[in-house]
């Protein structure tokens, strides 16, 4: 099997790149990755490079696209700007990578008769009142609320049409909240570590009622390779570990492990437009295609990420002063 991996130098692409090549030893992986801001080419560090390939190009580049589909089996598709705080400051990349690189990539797979699988995010769905008794399933309406949401349920929307009018062999997921290693530090839980280690106050936003429904990032490989191996053409799964915590929690838990006082931590202007609750029933996934999440104590989860963090100072330190300036701008 040779597959082609989208972002897979970014923070949940280079997980999946791991996990498959330590999981299916005669696979060959193209990575392919823009090296943007968040692809960093030490996430695919001590992969032989006879097995793993990292073309460092844009999923925007049609002629690129199709020469690498037509040499490959399948798409595992990652690739994409990732950040809602991002989206807000500047929508228009996100349209470019997240809606037109997906268009390309269908437009290769649907010319090659290749197989995509397609990742997404819980996001589409909006959002979920802290005590709604419903969680998200793949037959909840799409009410996406920011740039970056709107343009992921965009993309899988593409995928569902050239699904159905070009008979695209295609399978999307829609997961959660992931966390774990090479998670770039703009996001919530590498943010708040990163900023207890270099001796400053983790930053919630608002209240931090917000829930998040955390999964280790291999979780999400793990459902990922089923999915593409055992999946049904056409259908959609929704990928979650049970993992509902509110934002603040999550702070609490980070403080006390690293050894501060659970209060030590500041209260900062709320997101606008900032989503609630997101929570997630994998039961369609569990039932049929036999996956079952390995990593559901998530404060062990969270304590292997923060001795990640501390160990891997170097692999972060480049990242975090211009991030901690875009935020303070
Ligand atoms: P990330 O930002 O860490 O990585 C994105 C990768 O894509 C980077 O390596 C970047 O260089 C690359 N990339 C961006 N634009 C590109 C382009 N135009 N061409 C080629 N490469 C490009 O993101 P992530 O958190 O690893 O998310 C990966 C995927 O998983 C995304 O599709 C995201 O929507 C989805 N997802 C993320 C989460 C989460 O919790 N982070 C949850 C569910 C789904
Ligand atoms: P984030 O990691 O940006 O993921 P998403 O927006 O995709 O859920 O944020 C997770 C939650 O943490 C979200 O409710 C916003 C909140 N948050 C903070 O409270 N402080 C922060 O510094 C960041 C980056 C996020």
């Amino acid at each position: 099997m040779k597959i082609i991996v989208t972002g897979g130098a970014g923070f949940i692409g280079s997980n999946f790149v791991h996990y498959v090549y330590r999981e299916r030893p005669d696979w060959q992986i193209t990575v392919l990755d823009a090296l943007t801001y968040a692809g960093n080419r030490a996430n695919l560090d001590g992969l032989d490079p006879s097995r793993v390939t990292l073309v460092e190009g844009n999923i925007t580049d049609a002629e690129l696209v199709d020469k690498l589909v037509s040499e490959h089996d399948a798409v595992v598709h990652y690739a994409a700007e990732s950040h809602n705080d991002n989206s807000l400051q500047n929508p228009r990349p996100f349209l470019d990578t997240n809606i037109i690189g997906t268009y390309t990539i269908l437009e290769a797979v649907r010319k090659h008769g290749k197989r995509l699988h397609h990742i997404s995010t819980d996001e589409v769905y909006g959002d979920l009142e802290l005590d709604d008794p419903n969680r998200f399933t793949e037959n909840t309406p799409y009410n996406p609320s920011s740039p970056y949401s709107s343009t992921k349920a965009g993309s899988d929307l593409l995928v569902r049409a050239w699904g159905r009018s070009f008979g695209v062999e295609a399978t999307i997921s829609n997961c959660s909240n992931n966390y774990g290693p090479f998670q770039h530090v703009e996001k919530f839980i590498p943010r708040q570590i990163t900023e207890v280690l270099e001796g400053r106050r983790p930053k919630l936003y608002g209240t931090g009622e917000n829930v998040r429904d955390w999964i280790h990032t291999e979780d999400h490989s793990s459902a990922v390779l089923t999915i593409l191996e055992k999946g049904k053409i056409g259908e959609t799964y929704l990928i979650g570990a049970d993992g509902e915590k509110d934002n603040k929690s999550v702070v609490e838990l980070i403080l006390t492990e690293m050894g501060k006082a659970a209060d030590e931590y500041d209260h900062v202007n709320d997101r606008p437009g900032h989503d609630m609750r997101y929570a997630i029933d994998s039961t369609k996934l569990r039932n049929e295609l036999g996956w079952m999440p390995k990593f559901t104590d998530f404060e062990a989860g969270l304590k292997s990420t923060i001795d990640w963090y501390t160990q891997n100072e170097s692999w972060w330190k480049p990242q975090k002063a211009e991030t901690e300036a875009k935020y303070a701008k």
